[in-house]
């Protein structure tokens, strides 16, 4: 590993402090480094209005006594390109000419159009050295909902399911309007984690209906997710509890059933990522339509149930990209290709 790629490295982990509660804004992390190799501040975005990382970066540096003298002989560290366009905040790459700063080295430029090269020219332009591209494709990968979001305008797409070790997500008969557990606590737990990563979570109505889920991430800590019902017969009433006021609820009832449409209007709504948690018949029509980035297969070994409503059914192009044993569950999870 070379030193550019060392602490690039350290900002993408800084950047992954703001994992859930940055949006509409991406992960970012910056590191600034010393003539003498040492870092002298580090910062991280949080949350969009706040301080932008390299923003935190030099405050940090600035409270340990560093100042323009020491910045005109270091170099700063980002992931993202600064940005060049005054938003809730002002533009980074003008505090970062206005620092007086050496040397500049980005991970990968912004698709955003309000920034798009134009961060990374204006710092050149003020005779700054800039170096773009460092550990291109971890910084991509960090900021896979933000730049799938920009580059193909549509979510980042996450299917999410539990099932039985005899392939059943639901049993055929239920006495009350509530889950059965498939899974442990432990699995239960991480699925709440996932929730407060992503900025939205979606359901059809039957499984409103029959659960009667809230869909929040009560078991972690972070923000809720945007609940999305697909709902086109307007039938989810007031009294189920995604309708609460704990989170903001967005109810389709577009009488078309095409996912396209669909992913289009979560655009629309500007959301950047979506777990689809169910039922089969969702999570299928959005494997169908080839619909999908990432798929959660959790199952549970404790019960069976013989009959039932059938899992989804997996196809297309895929890698497996992790197998975990949570006590006796078991979680895969696949990337498409
Ligand atoms: N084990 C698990 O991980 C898990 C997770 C979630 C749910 N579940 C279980 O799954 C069961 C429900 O599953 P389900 O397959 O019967 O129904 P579902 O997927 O929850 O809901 C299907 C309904 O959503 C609406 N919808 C609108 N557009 C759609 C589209 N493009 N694709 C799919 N649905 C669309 C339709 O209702 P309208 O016609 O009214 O619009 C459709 O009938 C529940 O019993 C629940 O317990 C299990």
């Amino acid at each position: 590993m070379t030193i550019e790629e060392k602490y690039m490295q350290r900002c993408l982990q800084l950047a992954q402090n703001g994992l859930g509660t940055t949006y509409p804004n991406p992960l970012v992390g910056s590191v600034i480094v010393s003539e003498n190799d040492e870092i002298i501040g580090e910062g991280w975005h949080l949350k969009s209005g706040e301080p932008h990382a390299e923003v935190n970066a030099v405050r940090d540096a600035e409270k340990k006594g560093y100042d323009e003298d020491a910045f005109a002989k270091a170099t700063i560290y980002v992931n993202l390109e600064p940005c060049s366009h005054t938003g809730k905040t002002p533009p980074c790459a003008s505090m970062i000419v206005q620092k007086d700063f050496k040397k500049v080295v980005v991970g990968t430029l912004d698709p955003h159009d309000k920034v798009a090269g134009k961060g990374v020219a204006l710092l050149k332009e003020a005779g700054i050295e800039v170096v773009v591209g460092v550990l291109e494709n971890e910084c991509n990968e960090l900021n896979k909902r933000f730049f799938t979001f920009h580059r193909k305008q549509r979510p980042y797409i996450i299917l999410k399911w539990a099932e039985t070790s005899d392939g059943f997500i639901a049993p055929k008969n239920k006495n009350e309007q509530k889950p059965v557990w498939i899974t442990n606590a432990h699995s239960r737990q991480l699925s709440h984690q996932l929730r407060a990563q992503e900025n939205a979570i979606l359901v059809g109505a039957r499984t409103v209906v029959d659960d009667n889920p809230s869909l929040t991430c009560r078991d972690w800590s972070g923000d809720h997710p945007i609940r999305v019902v697909l709902d086109s017969r307007n039938s989810i009433t007031s009294d189920y509890q995604v309708m609460d006021a704990i989170a903001p609820t967005l109810k389709l009832t577009l009488s078309s059933s095409n996912i396209l449409e669909i992913i289009d209007e979560l655009y629309r709504n500007n959301i950047q990522s979506v777990i689809i948690e169910g039922g089969t018949t969702t999570i299928q029509s959005f494997i169908d339509a080839g619909s999908w980035d990432e798929a959660y297969q959790f199952m549970g070994t404790s019960i069976l149930f013989h009959k039932g409503l059938k899992a989804p059914n997996l196809k297309g192009d895929y890698d497996i990209k992790t197998r975990e044993i949570i006590d006796s569950d078991v979680l895969k999870i696949y990337r498409k290709k």
